[in-house]
C-alpha cells in the first residue's frame, strides 16, 4: 500500500463513488466527499462488496462544493490529518435540462455554482499542498459538452465549456511546479445524472413554455437513449489510472460516443452538423 492520498468531490453515486473504490483498490487513502454524509449507504454497499478490508482506506467528510466559504476549512483539516493530498477528483456536477430561452438565471447560477465555481475553491484550496510537495494531480470531470454543445442543455454546456478553459490556463501555471491538471471527458454513461439529479427548468415543466412541444419530443429521445448508456465503472478506472500516470495527458475522452461525436465534429461543416443535431436530439 502506498502512502498516497486522494481527495473525491460527489462521492455518493455515479463516477464519483466508483472513483472512491478503484483508488481504494489501487492503494491510495481516499477522503471521499459528499454534501450529505448521509447518503454513504451505496458506498460503504460498494466498498463491502470489492473487499471488506478496503473501507480502512477510506473515509467520509462533508463538501458540499456550492458552500464556497466551508471549503479552504475542510480541505486544511484533511491535510492536517492526513499530511498531504496528492490527487483532487473534481467530480461533483449535475446537469439542467431545458430549452435556453425558459431557463430563468437562478437555474443557471445554480448550474455555473456547482459545475463550475464549485471546482474552483476545491483546486485552489489543494494547490498550496501540491506545490510545496512539488507533485500532485487535479483530475476534472469535465464532459464532452465542454467541447461541444447540444441542445436543451446550454447550462450545462456553459459549465463544462468554463471548465475546460479554466483548466487549460492553470494546467499551463501548474507545469513547472510538479502538478498536473487534466480534463476528463465522457460522454453518456449510466449513472444519477439522468435520474435522481436531473434538473428540469421550471418554465419547461410549468406548461408555459413556447418549447412544451419540443421539450417533450427531446425527453422522449433521451428516454429512448438511456438504454445505450455505458457502463460508469470504465470512467472510473480511467481516472485511477490517469491518478498514477506520472505523465498524464490534458484531455481524455472517455466512451464510444464522446470519441466518434468530437470525430465527427471535427470532420463535417458546422451547418452540415447542426441540422444532423437537430434532427436527432428531436428538437427541429
Ligand atoms: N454520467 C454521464 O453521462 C456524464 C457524462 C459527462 C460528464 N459527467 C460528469 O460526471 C460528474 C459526476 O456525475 P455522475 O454522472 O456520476 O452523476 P451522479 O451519479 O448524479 O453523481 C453526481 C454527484 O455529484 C454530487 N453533487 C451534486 N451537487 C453537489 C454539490 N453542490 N456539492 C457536492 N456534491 C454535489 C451528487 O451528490 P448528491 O448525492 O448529494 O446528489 C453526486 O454524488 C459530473 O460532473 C457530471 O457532469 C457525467
Amino acid at each position: 500500500m502506498s502512502n498516497k492520498v486522494a481527495v473525491v468531490t460527489g462521492s455518493s453515486s455515479g463516477f464519483g463513488l466508483l472513483t472512491v473504490v478503484e483508488l481504494a483498490k489501487a492503494g491510495f487513502f481516499v477522503v471521499a466527499t459528499m454534501r450529505q454524509p448521509e447518503r454513504r449507504t451505496r458506498l460503504d454497499q460498494a466498498l463491502a462488496a470489492a473487499n471488506p478490508e478496503l473501507s480502512s482506506r477510506v473515509e467520509v467528510r462533508q463538501l458540499d462544493v456550492t458552500a464556497f466559504d466551508s471549503i479552504p476549512g475542510i480541505v486544511a483539516d484533511i491535510v492536517r490529518d492526513h499530511g498531504r493530498i496528492d490527487v483532487l477528483v473534481n467530480n461533483a456536477g449535475f446537469a439542467v435540462g431545458g430549452f435556453a430561452e425558459d431557463v430563468q438565471l437562478d437555474e443557471l447560477r445554480l448550474q455555473m455554482d456547482t459545475n463550475f465555481f464549485g471546482q474552483v475553491p476545491v483546486t485552489k484550496a489543494v494547490l498550496p499542498t501540491m506545490r510545496a510537495q512539488r507533485s500532485g494531480h487535479v483530475i476534472i470531470v469535465s464532459s464532452i459538452l465542454g467541447l461541444m454543445s447540444q441542445p436543451v442543455v446550454s447550462s450545462y454546456c456553459a459549465s463544462k465549456h468554463a471548465l475546460e478553459g479554466w483548466a487549460e490556463s492553470l494546467r499551463i501555471e501548474m507545469r513547472s511546479l510538479g502538478v498536473k491538471v487534466v480534463l476528463v471527458e465522457p460522454g453518456a454513461y449510466a449513472t444519477d445524472i439522468w435520474t435522481r439529479n436531473v434538473v428540469i427548468s421550471r418554465v419547461a415543466t410549468s406548461g408555459e413554455s413556447p418549447n412544451s412541444e419540443r421539450n417533450r419530443r427531446f425527453v422522449q429521445g433521451v428516454k429512448e437513449q438511456s438504454s445505450r448508456h455505458a457502463d460508469p465503472l470504465e470512467v472510473a478506472r480511467l481516472i485511477t489510472r490517469i491518478a498514477q500516470d506520472p505523465k498524464p495527458r490534458l484531455r481524455y475522452l472517455a466512451g464510444r460516443d464522446a470519441k466518434m461525436g468530437h470525430f465527427l465534429r471535427a470532420l463535417i461543416p458546422w451547418n452540415t452538423w447542426e441540422g444532423m443535431i437537430e434532427k436527432r436530439m428531436k428538437v427541429g
